[in-house]
């Protein structure tokens, strides 16, 4: 192999800030991220202009964290990779901005990166010091695929070819998957962040004979969860004195329906592209009824299924800094120790 090379990777594109550096696009050596997600907690969403305000606020300790961890001096640093799309505009513009004048200063290349792209391409990254080829136990996972990116601002269908062409083959009509888990949190009073708390709630459900199902949108690879939304809010609406145990199945069948509608689409995408590995990015990737049925359905479908670990599915800026490198380098990372592209 030759040598190594750090790149800085600075992600802000929603209500956190993180900063990390990655080796080779492959290593993590480190990944510090801060959220202001409990100042956004009593409005049950994200307030832009809090978020950028607090993220000008860390920045600069976040990114001089994230060095310190690596044991990685700025010198050595190889280039800059800075979230440039999609996200709140202000946000963004903090960590862009904050990327551009480093790289001014220390004079390095500046890497403009997709945050949903980037969201794919975590599923290449170790937090292991030493990746080798077994380093997520699968290996690296080999293109074409099938990508999925579910988050809070986005649900998303590509046909991935090689990393540099996305073609998006379906994406949500309204709500995004993660916006539609935190909207349905709130109406059932679980609050925000909703994911998290709904996975953990509708785990203690077994069964239910409630059914509020997804719009199925057959023959597309289109999403609609806002439908689904709405069902929930007016069955709450009509049923206002709901117990705990009456309330967690709700969330039980709101989990189960989209978790449906997404793996039947992953799938469907898979088979229709003749493609046999399938990649997950996203929030919503770290939900565990998830995780759980895709390991299921894409096993008895013969397809190789991706998801990065928890920490790596949320907004972090590993992702950023090992695409950044694939970006700048025009090829998918080695296999370590098989000589082969991926
Ligand atoms: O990718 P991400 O960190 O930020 C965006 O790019 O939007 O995704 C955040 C979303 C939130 O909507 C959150 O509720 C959801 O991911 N999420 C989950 C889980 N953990 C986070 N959704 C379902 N189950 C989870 N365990
Ligand atoms: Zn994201």
């Amino acid at each position: 192999m030759g040598p190594a090379l750090n790149i800085l990777g600075i992600e802000s594109s929603c209500d956190e800030t993180s900063a990390a550096v990655v080796r080779n696009g492959l290593t993590v050596l480190s990944n510090v991220t801060a959220t202001s997600l409990k100042e956004h907690e009593k409005y049950g969403g994200i307030i832009p202009e809090i978020a950028s305000r607090r993220q000008l606020e860390v920045i600069y300790g976040i990114v001089q964290a994230a060095l310190n961890k690596a044991r990685v001096k700025l010198s050595s640093i190889f280039a800059v990779a800075f979230t440039d799309r999609p996200g709140l505009i202000g946000s963004l513009l903090v960590g862009a901005s904050f990327a551009r004048a480093l790289g001014f200063a220390i004079r390095k290349p500046l890497i403009q990166v997709d945050h949903l792209h980037a969201h794919l391409y975590a599923n290449f990254l170790s937090t292991k010091k030493t990746p080798c080829v077994k380093h997520n136990a699968r290996g690296f996972p080999r293109l074409p695929a099938i990508g999925l990116v579910v988050s809070g601002g986005h649900t998303s269908l590509f046909h991935v070819t090689d990393f540099h062409h996305f073609q998006l083959l379906g994406r949500t009509l309204d709500d995004a998957a993660g916006e539609a888990f935190d909207k349905v949190s709130r109406i059932l009073g679980f609050g925000y962040p909703g994911g998290p708390a709904i996975d953990r709630v509708a785990g203690s459900v077994k069964e239910t004979s409630l059914r509020f199902p997804a719009a199925d949108l057959a023959g597309s690879f289109d999403f609609s969860f806002s439908g689904l939304k709405t069902a929930i809010l007016y069955y709450r609406q009509k049923h206002n004195d709901l117990g705990p145990k009456q309330t967690a199945e709700i969330a039980f069948s709101f989990q189960n329906s989209i978790v449906t509608v997404l793996i039947k689409k992953a799938i469907a995408a898979c088979q229709k592209k003749n493609v046999k590995t399938l990649l997950i990015g996203g929030g919503v990737a770290a939900n565990s009824l998830l995780r759980r049925r895709l390991a299921i359905e894409s096993k008895k479908n013969d397809i190789r299924l991706f998801i990065p670990e928890p920490e790596l599915c949320l907004d972090n800026a590993a992702m950023i800094a090992g695409y950044g490198y694939h970006l700048v380098f025009k090829r998918p990372p080695r296999t370590p120790g098989t000589g082969k592209n991926s």
